[in-house]
């Protein structure tokens, strides 16, 4: 550690003390519980524990998570939430819905900002929740805080928006990784360069002209001088960021007034997650890393398929430019069976990660077209015959067995004969094809 390391860690800390963040009213938990990525029980379920409940693959009622900078509390609130949820009553449960019995889980929260620390503690109040622990101090002092407290091996660590931050990236994912338990996992978010295209220009600009000034005391000057900028300024051409600019001081400050952040191409997040012997399990949505999203051109289409698939998602950052973070699960090389689930096989159980499956199921039924936003650009993507009916089944606790029971083909309302397996497999896959890629299909709580 430097002299300017020390430095730039106090201005760190001073920023989150002065600005918490995201900012957050603990009043709003009574209006709706915000979900994201990373963290989402169902995606923790189907990126590390390959479509496995947790306490199930984890070891029942002992499944352990931990948020490390955590910030005011946006993914242990969810997952603590979650898994609220899920312990709350009898019957294996998808979330949200009822409770799959004892030994949902409980979370760690660690920041080592008190203020964000205080935001998230009063959220959990306001929600009733009791299974969050709540510790402030830094990451790089898990090893020790967890030997201290008898914490690890944690099966689950978050860690949104923070490696970023650090003096050193690869010290800060050492220290997570050494508390993970062999078959756990890590649910992170880095900064994306290309989608961040102006930030650090206009970081450095503003550098210049605050002096001596502190960081979290200059926040009026960015402002002027963004507002200043001319057209050609990369900050402003930037659309992606429009939403920041315009944004509460929280975010503001975050983008442009940070003491120390760097962002990531593709490459750079798989050689800092190889360095630890991981290995991504996938980024999300996984359809943004696809560079067939970008393209129409079919010859295009094919070379860009036959490349390796670290070689794919690179060429769908460069192709997208709109990727300002990369959100991505990752479990140990040493971990076979770990990370997204290899087969659909019938005792795997599809679940829709938000969507009412009945509303979804009516839509399909009308018109057979989905339209979404992948990396910046907006498509619309055509569902397999036979789509509407499949999903209407999906309930979040039938396996594919249970769903292929029920189906018959050309529908059930047409009364049709049954669809074998094979079929149904075919179908069912078709549809994956599609919805996997959005981030609204997953396999998860399976007992497997
Ligand atoms: C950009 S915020 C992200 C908050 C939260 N993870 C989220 O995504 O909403 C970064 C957080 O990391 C915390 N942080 C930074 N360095 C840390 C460290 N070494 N140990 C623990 N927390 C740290 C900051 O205090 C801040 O709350």
């Amino acid at each position: 550690m430097t002299a300017d390391d020390d430095a730039a860690d106090n201005a760190v800390r001073a920023q989150y003390e002065a600005y918490p963040y995201p900012a957050r009213d603990p009043g709003d938990e009574a209006q709706r519980l915000i979900t994201g990525s990373p963290s989402h029980l169902l995606e923790i379920e189907h990126f590390v524990f390959a479509g496995g409940r947790v306490g199930g693959a984890a070891g029942a009622g002992g499944f352990r998570a931990l948020v490390a900078g955590g910030g005011t509390g946006d993914g242990a609130i969810m997952l603590a939430q979650q898994l609220a949820d899920r312990d709350a009553g009898p019957g294996a449960g998808p979330v949200g819905g009822p409770g799959s019995g004892p030994g949902g889980g409980t979370v760690t929260y660690l920041d080592m900002s008190s203020a964000s620390l205080a935001v998230a503690k009063s959220r959990a109040a306001a929600r009733g929740l009791d299974n969050i622990t709540f510790h402030q101090g830094s990451l790089l002092d898990l090893p020790q805080i967890c030997a201290e407290r008898g914490w690890a091996p944690f099966d689950y660590i978050d860690c949104c928006g923070v490696l970023h931050h650090l003096a050193s990236p690869k010290d800060g994912l050492a220290a997570l990784v050494s508390v993970l338990a062999e078959r756990g996992g890590l649910g992170l978010m880095l900064y994306g360069e290309l989608g961040r295209t102006g930030v650090y220009p206009a970081q450095r600009a503003i550098a210049r002209l605050r002096g001596d000034d502190p960081a979290h005391e200059s926040l009026a000057l960015a402002r002027r001088l963004v507002a200043a900028m001319p057209n050609g300024n990369w900050l402003r051409r930037n659309a992606y960021l429009a939403d920041h600019l315009a944004g509460d001081d929280a975010g503001f400050h975050d983008l442009l007034l940070h003491s120390r952040d760097r962002a990531y191409l593709v490459g750079e997040v798989a050689e800092l997650v190889a360095g630890a012997d991981m290995r991504i399990s996938g980024f999300l949505p996984s359809g943004a890393y696809d560079p067939a999203n970008y393209l129409n051109d079919p010859d295009l289409i094919q070379r860009a398929a036959a490349l390796p698939a670290l070689q794919r998602w690179a060429l769908a950052e460069e192709l997208s430019g709109a990727m300002k973070t990369h959100v991505f699960y990752a479990v140990r090389n040493s971990n076979e069976t770990g990370g997204i689930p290899r087969d659909q096989t019938p005792a795997m159980v599809p679940v829709l990660r938000e969507m009412a499956a009945d509303r979804l199921a009516a839509s399909l039924a009308q018109s057979p077209r989905l339209t979404a936003t992948l990396g910046g650009i907006e498509r619309q993507f055509e569902l397999p015959p036979g789509a509407a009916d499949i999903v209407a089944h999906i309930d979040g606790r039938r396996t594919l067995r249970q769903i292929h029971g029920r189906m018959r083909v050309g529908g059930s309302k047409m009364g049709g004969k049954k669809m074998n397996w094979d079929q149904f497999a075919k179908a069912f896959s078709a549809l994956y094809g599609i919805l996997h890629p959005l981030n609204l299909l997953l396999f998860a709580g399976a007992e497997l």
